[in-house]
């Protein structure tokens, strides 16, 4: 018997959102684990990226950086068409780019509510159809991995637009896992826990915050960006070719208790 690698050598993944915290992570990751990058950023934002593709480089992938603003559907288009030109193909997606603007639910304003939704599900949602579409249904093959939460899973305050479009995520994944199952695609997510990144330090600043969260966390400590790294480059290998429609949570047993 062959045991189904964990590696994705030779395959070429576009991941969104490369300029930070967990995006540069799975970039890195994916490179280590053997994918050539198309890495994209917000065009103001490009140099993060270009740093992000620098690190992947150095484990001997090509990286090539591309702008992408999923709030609007041409930019969308014009990555994935990019991505294209630049590596001929796309064998994996993550969809990691995403927003949070946490206020309590009274103090929700429809921008902060159509800024979320937006961002982290019509955008998840768009650029997955814009690489089906054009890159893996005339392939027959692909696997695509979204960034959840596990506040898709669970509620916490200051989270109502976050937990709708996170939920929303979730269930979109076993959608598309149903619809594209017959092209060779699977479609699956990872919702992890806080980790600590440049978008979450700042809130690990209040003592009690953290407590709460740490006091909800069976296994005692926050997420670091490779623990969600882990979980996409196993969704994205042989070894979980028969793993489509689900939600791995990275989350340190929060949701299990
Ligand atoms: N950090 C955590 O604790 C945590 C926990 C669970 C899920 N997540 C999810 O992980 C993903 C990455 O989060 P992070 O913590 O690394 O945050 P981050 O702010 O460091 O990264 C978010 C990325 O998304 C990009 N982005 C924002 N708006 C965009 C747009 N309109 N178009 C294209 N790109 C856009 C940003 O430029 C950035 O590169 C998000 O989907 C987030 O919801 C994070």
């Amino acid at each position: 018997m062959q045991i189904p690698s964990l590696r994705v050598d030779g395959k070429i993944a576009l991941v969104t959102g490369t300029g930070s915290g967990l995006g540069r992570a799975i970039a890195i990751g994916l490179a280590q684990a053997g994918a050539d990058l198309a890495l994209t950023e917000l065009p103001d934002k490009l140099a993060l990226a270009e740093e992000t593709a620098a690190e992947a480089r150095k484990a001997g992938r090509r990286a090539i950086v591309v702008p992408l603003d999923v709030l609007r559907l041409p930019s969308i288009d014009e990555c994935v068409d990019r991505t294209l030109d630049g590596l001929g193909r796309i064998d994996i997606l993550v969809n990691n780019a995403g927003v949070n603007v946490p206020k309590l639910a009274v103090d929700v304003t429809e921008a902060d509510w159509d800024r979320v939704l937006d961002v982290d599900l019509k955008g998840v949602f768009f650029t997955t159809q814009a690489v089906a579409r054009k890159a893996m249904i005339p392939r027959g093959s692909g696997k695509i991995v979204s960034i959840a939460s596990q506040m898709g899973v669970v509620g916490y305050r200051h989270r109502a637009a976050y937990c709708s479009a996170k939920a929303g995520v979730i269930n979109l994944t076993r959608v598309l896992a149903f619809e594209w199952a017959g092209h060779g695609i699977t479609v699956n997510a990872v919702a992890p826990t806080f980790i600590e990144t440049p978008l979450t330090r700042p809130m690990f600043e209040d003592p009690a915050f953290k407590e709460d969260v740490l006091r909800r966390i069976p296994l005692g400590r926050l997420g670091k960006p490779e623990d969600v790294a882990g979980a996409v480059i196993y969704l994205s290998s042989p070894a979980a070719d028969l793993v489509t429609g689900h939600t791995l949570l990275v989350d340190g047993g929060w949701t299990a208790v």
